[in-house]
């Protein structure tokens, strides 16, 4: 989500709410996981968010992201310069050595489910390039860590920028991750950067939607002429993971587990 201002309470879920809000998740990591396989040399982002759509709807659920501001499609896509919300276009034509990010959203009796993964079409087109799609996916692993009873926000904020950090990795700053449940964005906002031990004190209950964005140069970001594209203003790679998780006392669960 885009970084906003202001903070009303972050809301805890009963355990039968966090059930519904895995319901959702899963029928995401399952869509996610078929795209996965899906994105190859010569395929559209059309085609992917048409198919995606479709297996929302047969799995009796609706798309997120469609008509959310206007938004006009069930995923994004977000390919190379592309860090998120790329609009998918019969245009956009997939080629090998691209990096592409797909985020998507679907409502289940009222419950939202949110993620997202990146992975490159074939080979990854250089060493530098790998390593920025593990260091996401490392980062979205170690901020998941954190997300017990007792941590601090930014506690998950810290550990996912020492991971970027000690890549030598760019931490997108203007979008971040958010809590979620019978709404897509609630409190709070979950930033990939930040200062250990700081922050609201999390509880079980909480469900959080945490999404690193890395790019390998600059991560000052350029919204393109459709309104919607955040681009790298240097035009440098982003990669992007995203998983929904729940704080029990068990420690974290991902409840959109099961595609990365
Ligand atoms: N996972 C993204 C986010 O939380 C997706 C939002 S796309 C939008 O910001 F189209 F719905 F805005
Ligand atoms: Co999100």
């Amino acid at each position: 989500m885009r970084k906003k201002s202001g903070s009303r309470r972050i809301i805890l879920k009963a355990p039968w709410e966090i059930e519904k809000l895995r319901e959702a998740n899963q029928i995401v990591a399952q869509i996610l996981q078929e795209l996965r396989e899906l994105v190859k040399e010569g395929i559209t982002t059309k085609d992917l968010d048409r198919i995606a759509e479709e297996r929302i709807r047969e799995q009796g659920a609706r798309p997120a992201f469609k008509g959310y501001y206007g938004y006009p499609a069930a995923t994004c896509i977000s390919v190379n310069e592309e860090i998120v919300h790329g609009i998918p276009s019969e245009k956009k034509v997939i080629k090998e050595g691209d990096l592409v990010s797909i985020d998507l959203g679907v409502i289940l009796d009222g419950y939202y489910g949110d993620a997202a993964f990146s992975c490159f079409v074939g080979k990854a087109p250089s060493k530098q390039a790998d390593s920025l799609l593990r260091a996401t996916k490392q980062a979205l692993y170690a901020g998941i860590g954190k997300a017990k009873p007792k941590k601090r926000l930014g506690d998950i904020s810290s550990a996912i920028q020492e991971v970027a950090d000690s890549y030598g990795f760019g931490v997108v700053r203007k979008f971040v991750g958010h809590g979620v449940g019978r709404s897509l964005h609630e409190p709070p906002e979950v930033p990939n950067y930040g200062v250990r031990g700081t922050g609201p004190v999390l509880k079980k209950g909480m469900v959080l939607a945490i999404e690193p964005m890395l790019t390998v140069g600059s991560y000052d970001v350029e919204i393109l002429e459709d309104g919607w594209t955040a681009v790298t203003a240097d035009r440098s790679l982003a990669a992007h993971f995203e998983h929904s998780v729940a704080i029990t006392d068990k420690g974290p669960q991902i409840l959109s587990d099961g595609f990365i």
